[in-house]
């Protein structure tokens, strides 16, 4: 199993749900864990359970979508730590909304928090992460493959940063940095992503699973350097079968989402007729 003991990792979005989990995590494997988020009553919750088990563990107070601060909370995070071994990327905000409906504002909140400010934040930390061996983890989605139906700019937002990660593994290899690169893409979680206000209403069937589920999945991505990790594993069959017949997976979800919603006696929202809405 990856040896944390003595590693600096700082875990973005660790304020709830799957970041406080992961941080928790790390730390009872012996990791100094650094958290950050916006909420500081719910990060002084985590920090106190983490430092339960990891005594130097910390927190900083930020909003990852000011993307001009990055630079100055990735030079903070690595003085402070002394260095940085692990950058786990959780931090993101959901949408559920079908496309059509999506507002402007919406569009660019999801881009700048689930896909350019993860990027910006990794590039700052990439000398750090190159000094110390370490490596980078993506929070993706199963979202990210799929094209799942009322999530077109979450599922963007996923496959963005999917790509970027990608990208960045090869880019990474060509220059022989010793920089390891994972993607971890979950299914659905129980957290609160989902339940923030201004999302339309779940048409999902899937029992959502314990973001526990997502620690062992990290840890064994940085033990195998597995690329990408989809957790439930049956995920992973799913996108060669749509990559073999995309429009016939395309057009299954169509049917099965019809369906879903005369289930649950979901109606769809109008569709505007003259041009998105602002
Ligand atoms: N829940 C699911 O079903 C599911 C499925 C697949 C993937 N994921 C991914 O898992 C990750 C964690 O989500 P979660 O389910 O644990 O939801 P969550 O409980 O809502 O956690 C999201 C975290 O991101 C932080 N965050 C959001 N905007 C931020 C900002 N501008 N600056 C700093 N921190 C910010 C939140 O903290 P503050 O509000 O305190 O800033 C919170 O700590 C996300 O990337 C999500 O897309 C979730």
């Amino acid at each position: 199993m990856f040896d944390l003991a003595g590693k600096r990792v700082l875990v973005t979005g660790a304020s709830s749900g799957l970041g406080a989990t992961l941080a928790e995590g790390l730390a009872e494997r012996g990791a100094i864990v650094g958290i950050c988020a916006r909420r500081p009553d719910r990060l002084a919750e985590v920090l106190e359970r983490v430092q339960a088990h990891s005594p130097d563990s910390r927190s900083w107070t930020v909003d990852l979508g000011d993307i001009d601060g990055l630079d100055a909370f990735a030079t903070q995070v690595v003085g402070d730590l002394g260095g940085l071994d692990l950058l786990v990327n959780n931090a993101g905000i959901p949408k559920r909304r079908w496309a059509w409906a999506h507002r402007v504002d919406e569009v660019a909140d999801v881009l700048r928090i689930d896909l350019h400010s993860p990027i910006a934040l990794t590039q700052a930390l990439l000398p750090a992460l190159d000094a110390s061996g370490g490596s980078v983890v993506f929070i993706g989605s199963v979202a990210a493959r799929l094209g799942p139906p009322a999530e077109a700019v979450y599922a963007a937002a996923k496959a963005g940063i999917t790509a970027y990660a990608e990208g960045l593994r090869v880019d990474l290899g060509v220059a022989g940095s010793p920089i390891g690169v994972h993607v971890v893409q979950p299914g659905v979680l129980a957290t609160e992503l989902f339940a923030l206000p201004d999302n339309d209403p779940s048409i999902s069937d899937i029992e959502p699973m314990d973001p526990g589920e997502i620690v062992g999945a990290v840890l064994d991505a940085l033990d195998t350097g597995a690329m990408e990790t989809f957790v439930p594993g049956w995920f992973r069959d799913l996108p060669p079968v749509k990559t073999g017949d995309l429009d016939g997976f395309l057009q299954g979800s169509v049917e099965y989402t019809r369906g879903r919603l005369g289930d649950l006696g979901q109606q769809l929202p109008a569709r505007p007729a003259g041009g998105p809405p602002t």
